[in-house]
Parts: structure tokens; sequence; C-alpha cells
């Protein structure tokens, strides 16, 4: 509560009266408050300097700049002194400009906000944007996934088992090195996640109870399998009805450097060889699509495949 000699002293003045019926919308700098009165920088730090040791006014520190905003004030009293300033700064030649000018002020500030994504507009999803990152979306949409219990196969070192760990009921990864299974079931057990649970098994025949399973995942693993439509017949019989598979992989490419480079023992694959292996382990409802191409050479793009059992 400010003191009431203070704050009758801090609004015996026309100036002060202006500079409260101002800040009555939105905080203002000490620059935009001498654009809009034109009054010079001295001048307004002075009654700024008073208003502040009334307690009628606060302000905040941005960089180099320093914005003032009314102070919430509680209490009858208070209240009373700004409803009778900003009356008394109506009553005032210079009120209607001052008005004219803060509104010109606040909508160049809108505008300004605004001209970094007008200048963007088209392109916004291909620039950089502070903050902005698959991983972050990554995290939101496993926040809208229910607590299924989901089989990682060919898992590696579990990057997308522990992601999917921290919503899921359980999940399983498998993959046929025996390296990575330790590694990964040990940092799983570093980082406390006791519902991951890394199983060595092949792709083929994955250690995993048929019926259990309502979500499997081949994340970049089928072009690994020795026989891929096995693979997803595997993956079928360890769903429950109405579970799901999702398979990421390489759209077919000519890189053949993969087989050496990346150890791949397909050089990805057709929509239309997917389509025929979901088919053929008894699929419904099946999606593909291509949802990626990497911008350098090669340019590896990557396939989603979806369906239901
Ligand atoms: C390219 S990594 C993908 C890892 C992980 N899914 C990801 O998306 O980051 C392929 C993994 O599949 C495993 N793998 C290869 N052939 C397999 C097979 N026949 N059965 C099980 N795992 C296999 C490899 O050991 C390797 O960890």
């Amino acid at each position: 509560m400010p003191s009431v000699l203070k704050s009758l002293r801090a609004l015996s003045d026309a100036t002060r009266l202006r500079v409260i019926a101002l800040l009555e919308k939105d905080e203002l700098s000490v620059q935009e408050l001498q654009e809009i009165t034109r009054m010079g920088q001295s001048r307004i730090s002075t009654h700024l300097g008073l208003l502040l040791d009334s307690d009628l006014v606060r302000s905040r520190r941005e960089g180099k700049r320093t914005y003032y905003r009314l102070n919430q004030i509680t209490g009858e009293a208070g209240e009373n002194f700004v409803k009778l300033a900003i009356q008394g700064a109506r009553e005032l030649q210079e009120y209607a400009a001052d008005q004219i000018n803060l509104k010109r002020i606040l909508s160049r500030r809108r505008e300004q906000a605004q001209v970094y994504f007008n200048q963007v507009a088209g392109r916004f999803d291909r620039v950089y944007g502070p903050g902005r990152s698959w991983q972050g979306f990554g995290h939101l949409l496993l926040r809208i996934i229910p607590p299924l219990v989901v089989a990682d196969l060919g898992s590696g070192e579990g990057l997308l088992s522990e992601l999917l760990a921290h919503r899921c009921k359980k999940v399983i990864a498998v993959d046929n090195s025996e390296k990575i299974v330790k590694f990964g079931a040990a940092k799983a057990r570093k980082n406390g996640l006791k519902n991951l649970e890394f199983r060595l098994g092949d792709l083929q025949n994955p250690p995993i109870e048929p019926d259990s399973v309502d979500l499997a995942i081949l994340s970049q693993a089928l072009h690994h399998a020795e026989d891929p439509a096995a693979a997803i017949a595997a993956a079928y019989r360890l769903l429950r009805p109405h579970g799901q598979i999702l398979i990421l992989d390489l759209q077919k490419h000519g890189f053949v450097k993969a087989h050496d480079s990346y150890g791949d023992r397909w050089l990805g694959f057709a929509e239309s060889d997917l389509q025929r292996w979901l088919e053929g382990a008894g699929f419904k409802k099946i999606e593909i699509s291509v949802v990626a191409r990497e911008e350098e050479p090669p340019h590896f793009q990557t396939i989603l495949a979806g369906g239901e059992k």
C-alpha cells in the first residue's frame, strides 16, 4: 500500500498524471514515453523516479531497456488514486494527442513482432526457430499416447525404447547383438527405467509371448532382417487383436556403400514391398508414406508404414 502523502505529492503534477494515464494500457519504456509526450529524456526520467518512489508505478529491466507499468495497488485508497489521476489526465489539453500517439506506438510494436514471421512465412518450417526441435515435438507427441505395452524390435541401444518407457506401461527391446543388449540394459537400469526390458533375440522370431503386445515398432531395423516378410509376420504374431505395427525404414535407394558402411542387408524397400508383406502377414488398415527426405546426398528417404492386426 503506497504512502498517501507520497501518492498525493506524486499526483500533484500534470505531467505525472499524463504518464499514469499512458501506463494504464500497457508498459512503456522511457524512449516510448518520450516519443508519445514529445518531452526530453531527463524530464521523463525525473517524473518516473517520483512515481516509482510513490509506489504508483513499478519497473522491469530487459537488456538495456527499462519498462514502466502501473503498480497493481490493492486497497481502496490506492485504486482511487489511480482512478483520480486518470480522470484528471483526461481534463488536460495534451490528453487526446497522447492517446493517439500511444495507439501508434503500440501498433508499431505489434507490427515489429510480426515483421519476422511475415518475412519467413512460406518457409517457416525450414528456418531455425529457437527451441524448436524434433526432440521437443517427439516429447509432446509421447504425452498423447496411452499406456501401451510396446515391442521395439531391432532396438539398438534403446534411443526410442527409453523415450517410450517414460510414457508406456512396458517396453520390450529386442536386438540380436549381445553387446548392444548388455549396454542398453545397463543404461536403462542407470536411468531408473524399470519398465524397459532388453532381450537378446532375432527379428524373425522375437522372444516375446504371442498376443501380448499393443504396438510393435521396427525403426530402421527391417532392412537388416534376412527375411523382412518373416520379420513382419513375426511381429503380427506377438500383437494382441487390434494391435498396431509401425515400421520406419528407408525407401529403396541405390547407395550400395550402405552394405559396408552401415551393415545394411537391404538397400531400403519399395512401398509396394511393404504393402505386400503387411497384407501377407494379415495386417489391415495399412498406411504407407514417405515422411522425410535428407537434404544431403544420397538423399535417403524415410518411409513410415503401419497396420492393424
Ligand atoms: C540401425 S539400428 C536401429 C536401432 C534403433 N531401432 C533406432 O531406430 O535407433 C539396427 C539394429 O538392429 C539390430 N539388428 C540387426 N539385425 C537384427 C536381427 N536379425 N534381429 C534383431 N536385431 C537385429 C542391430 O543390432 C541394430 O542394433
